[in-house]
C-alpha cells in the first residue's frame, strides 16, 4: 500500500562554531554587523520533511511517494534516494532553482544562526496529487504555501484520507486557512508548541479540534505523545533512547510510524508506539536520515520497549 507524502526535499548544512557568538557580535556595533565565523566542522545532510518521512517509511518496508519539487543541485540527493529505494516519480526538478536549503551555524552555547532558502520548494504546487496510485493515505507536511493548500484540496477531492502536518509551515496560515485544512484532513499531527499555535489562531480548543478529525496527535518530545481519538486521549510513552544526539527530524520519523500504522490498519496505541520508537531511534543519530535498521530489528526493539509485538 502506498502513502503520498507532500513536503519539502531539502539540504541541511550544519556548521559548528567552536566559540561563542557573543564573543564576536558586539552589541554596540550591531548596526554595522559584518562577522565571519571560522567553522571547522561542517555536515551536509539530506533532509526536508517529504524526504525524511519517505526515508523512514522505507525503513519500515512501506512505499512512500514524495510529492516534491527540487532544484539543479538535486543530483547527490537523487542518488541517495535511489540507494535507499525512495521513489522519485513525483519529484519534479526545476533547473533554474536550487533545492530548498538551510544553513545552520551553532555555537558552544547552542545558539543558532540559520539562513533558509526555499528555492524550488516554492514550486510545490506544480506537482499534483496523483489519483492512479491506489494511495491509502496521504500527508501534507511543510512545503511551499501554495503546494500545501493545493495538495490538501486535491487529497480531499480524490477522497484520499490525509494527515495535516503544518510543522514549521504553520505561521504561513491564518486561523481561517488552518480551519480549512482541519476540515479537509482526516488527521492532524503537531508538536506541543504547534498545538498551542493552532488553538490560538483558530480559537478552538483541543477537544473541539479533535471532534473535527478522526484523530489529533500531539507529540511532546521526551514526554511522549497523546492521541485524541473518539473523545479520549491515548497517551503513548516515549522510548528511552540509546543516546540523545540530535532531536531534528524526530517529528518526521514519528510521522512515518503514524503512516505505517494507518497503512496496516493498526490500533492507535500500537500505531503511536511504533511512531514513538521511530522518534527514539532517530534522536540517537545526528542528521535526519542517518539511522538504519531492518524491519526485523525494529520488531525486536519494539518488543523490548513495549513487551508485545505488532
Ligand atoms: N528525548 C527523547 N526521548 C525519547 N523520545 C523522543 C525524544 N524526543 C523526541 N522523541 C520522540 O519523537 C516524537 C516527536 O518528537 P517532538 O515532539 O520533539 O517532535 P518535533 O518537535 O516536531 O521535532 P522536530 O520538528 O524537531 O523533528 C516524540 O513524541 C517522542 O515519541
Ligand atoms: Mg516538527
Amino acid at each position: 500500500m502506498t502513502a503520498l507524502i507532500s513536503g519539502s526535499i531539502a539540504f541541511d548544512t550544519i556548521m559548528v562554531f567552536r566559540d561563542r557568538f557573543k564573543n564576536h557580535v558586539l552589541p554596540e556595533q550591531v548596526h554595522i554587523l559584518n562577522v565571519a565565523f571560522l567553522v571547522d566542522e561542517l555536515r551536509r545532510e539530506y533532509g526536508g520533511c517529504a524526504g525524511n518521512i519517505a526515508y523512514n517509511l522505507g525503513l519500515l518496508n512501506e512505499r512512500g511517494l514524495p510529492l516534491a519539487t527540487v532544484g539543479k543541485d538535486f543530483g547527490s540527493y537523487s542518488q541517495w534516494m535511489k540507494d535507499w529505494g525512495v521513489p522519485q516519480d513525483y519529484v519534479r526538478r526545476f533547473d533554474d532553482q536550487y533545492c530548498a536549503q538551510a544553513y545552520i551555524t551553532t555555537d558552544l552555547d547552542d545558539n543558532q544562526i540559520t539562513a533558509f532558502h526555499p528555492g524550488a520548494m516554492n514550486m510545490a504546487h506544480k506537482v499534483a496529487v496523483p489519483t492512479n496510485e491506489h494511495a491509502k493515505i496521504g500527508i501534507v507536511a511543510p512545503n511551499g504555501r501554495d503546494g500545501m493548500l493545493a495538495h490538501a484540496e486535491q487529497f480531499a477531492d480524490a477522497g484520499i484520507p490525509f494527515i495535516f502536518d503544518p510543522g514549521q509551515g504553520l505561521p504561513m496560515f491564518n486561523g481561517a486557512e488552518l480551519l480549512e485544512f482541519v476540515n479537509k484532513a482526516t488527521y492532524m499531527a503537531v508538536n506541543d508548541y504547534e498545538s498551542r499555535m493552532v488553538q490560538e489562531r483558530t480559537g478552538l480548543g483541543m477537544e473541539e479540534l479533535a471532534k473535527r478529525l478522526d484523530a489529533l496527535i500531539v507529540t511532546r518530545g521526551a514526554q511522549g505523545s497523546d492521541i485524541f481519538v473518539d473523545g479520549e486521549a491515548v497517551h503513548v510513552d516515549a522510548v528511552e533512547p540509546e543516546d540523545i544526539l540530535d532531536p531534528t527530524g524526530c517529528g518526521d520519523a514519528y510521522r512515518a510510524g503514524l503512516l505505517y500504522g494507518l497503512i496496516n490498519n493498526l490500533d492507535w496505541k500500537t500505531t503511536g508506539q511504533i511512531a514513538s520508537l521511530m522518534g527514539s531511534i532517530k534522536i540517537a543519530r545526528a542528521g535526519t536520515q542517518n539511522h538504519h535498521f531492518t524491519l526485523d530489528q525494529f520488531r525486536g526493539l519494539y518488543r523490548k520497549a513495549f513487551g508485545s509485538d505488532f
